[in-house]
């Protein structure tokens, strides 16, 4: 199993190619469902989620082929795939497949709004909290399907078609508006959803659904208006910059001070994360081919900070912002609301020495004058990169194992920080 070595102490400077977004990358090759003409994506990044994705698309019978980059383009700019749905051979997404990853549970609305039926695995637990999918249950329902769950399968069927409905999510949740707008597109007549969470990986998932055809008013708000139509067509479209990526790299310039321009990043998708970094001392200008993230040597401040629905702060941004206060100059506040259990990193931040203490859904995080490296384990996506954040500012030599979980969310890291000055690397075996 590979390792990550990081030997900190290294100030950043230079440039980190932002990478199309995990988030909308998933969701967006699940759309390929809804239609028998090619959808082509460009800025796919290449990431272990996206390859399991497409064992699992091509197991409903979907035709995928990857290009990767044309002469010309940047090194780091991602694959060019195209998705062709033209028939479904299968509408089971099976077990051993789904509960590898949550996302996969989303071909449900697309299976039962193209083809009437469905058969998707429950996601089962979650190391971060039980994560329900009672609201996307609910939302087929309101359109008119059947559901039964047996031996831990959701058995789903409209077979007389989907109709459009008024669906009221009770809380914000990013998988579940996926679903009834994936679903909502094919069926007959209207549809609203209330309620609906504004992540920008939501916009350009309804973006590429209008290029396809589709009929949806107030992309990027919290209400949808969905028309439903009876076919939609493939188109191209390429996935946006990953702000949870970029976040993440500000972090680690946060912390170890330095110069990087963050290339193609959106600074209008990280409004909460740009505030928090500048009342953390770290400056941040917003160019044009990017977000430039700069910090001296002056301490970082303690911050305040609950997570929140768009255009909150992030939960995936959480762990990343812990690890940057572990050496502010006096104590913040971070409020976890969005998922229970989602503070798995600090055991493993304790063992480079930082003082963080847990009260409920609140860590108190008080600043120390310096970590240590030592060896510690990834645990989940956002949890392990939070370690090579913290290890970037520790004195010695941190060993991340199980890293595993980072090459779900993160293309190349250690080659994007190690080309500016980072001594990161990466032992096979
Ligand atoms: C997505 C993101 C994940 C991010 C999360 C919140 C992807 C692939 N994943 O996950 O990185 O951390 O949004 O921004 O885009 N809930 C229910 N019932 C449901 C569905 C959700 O109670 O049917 C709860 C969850 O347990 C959680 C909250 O709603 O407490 C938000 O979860 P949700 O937004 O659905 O997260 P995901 O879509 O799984």
């Amino acid at each position: 199993m590979d390792r990550i070595r990081i030997r900190g102490g290294n100030r950043l400077t230079g440039t980190i190619p932002i990478s199309g977004a995990k988030n909308a990358a998933l969701p967006l090759m699940i759309v390929s469902l809804l239609t028998p003409g090619t959808l082509t994506l460009s800025n796919v990044p290449r990431l272990a989620d996206v390859r399991l994705l497409q064992r699992i698309l091509q197991n409903h019978g979907i035709d995928i082929t990857v290009a990767g980059k044309r002469v010309g383009q940047h090194p780091m700019m991602g694959d060019v795939m195209h998705l062709s749905a033209k028939d479904i051979v299968d509408t089971t997404a099976p077990y051993d497949l789904v509960s590898k990853m949550r996302a996969s549970f989303w071909v449900l609305g697309p299976l039962l709004a193209r083809c009437g039926e469905a058969k998707v695995s429950l996601p089962g637990g979650c190391a971060i909290g039980t994560r329900p999918v009672d609201m996307h249950l609910m939302a087929m329902e309101k359109l008119g399907a059947d559901i039964a769950i047996e031996n831990g399968y959701v058995l789903a069927s409209a077979k007389k078609g989907l109709k459009g409905a008024h669906i009221v999510f009770d809380k914000v949740s990013v998988g579940a508006t996926h679903a009834a707008l994936m679903a909502a597109v094919l069926a007959d007549g209207d549809t609203i959803i209330e309620n609906a969470a504004s992540e920008p990986e939501i916009g350009d998932v309804a973006e590429c659904l209008v290029k396809m055809g589709a009929k949806i008013e107030g992309i990027h708000t919290a209400t949808l208006k969905v028309k439903g139509v009876t076919s939609l067509r493939g188109c191209e479209h390429s996935v946006i910059p990953d702000r949870i990526e970029t976040g993440t790299y500000a972090m680690c310039v946060g912390m170890t001070g330095g110069d990087v321009l963050l290339k193609d990043a959106n600074a209008s998708h990280l409004g909460a994360v740009i505030d928090v970094m500048q009342r953390a001392g770290v400056s941040v200008e917003i160019k044009n081919d990017g977000i430039r993230i700069h910090r001296n040597g002056a301490a970082l401040e303690p911050v305040r900070v609950d997570t929140e629905p768009f255009p909150g702060f992030p939960t995936d941004c959480q762990a990343q912002l812990m690890a940057m206060m572990t050496m502010a100059s006096g104590t913040s506040i971070i409020r976890e609301t969005i998922f229970e259990n989602r503070f798995m990193h600090v055991q493993e931040l304790a063992r480079l020495g930082s003082d963080i203490h847990l009260h409920g859904d609140t860590a108190e995080v008080r600043g120390v004058k310096k970590l240590t490296g030592a060896p510690v384990m990834a645990t989940d996506l956002r949890a392990s990169v939070s370690l090579v954040i913290a290890g970037l500012a520790a004195e010695g030599e941190t060993m991340i194992n199980r890293v595993y979980h980072l090459d779900r969310g993160f293309e190349t890291l250690e080659d994007k920080l190690q080309a500016c000055g980072a001594d990161v690397s990466r032992i096979s075996g």
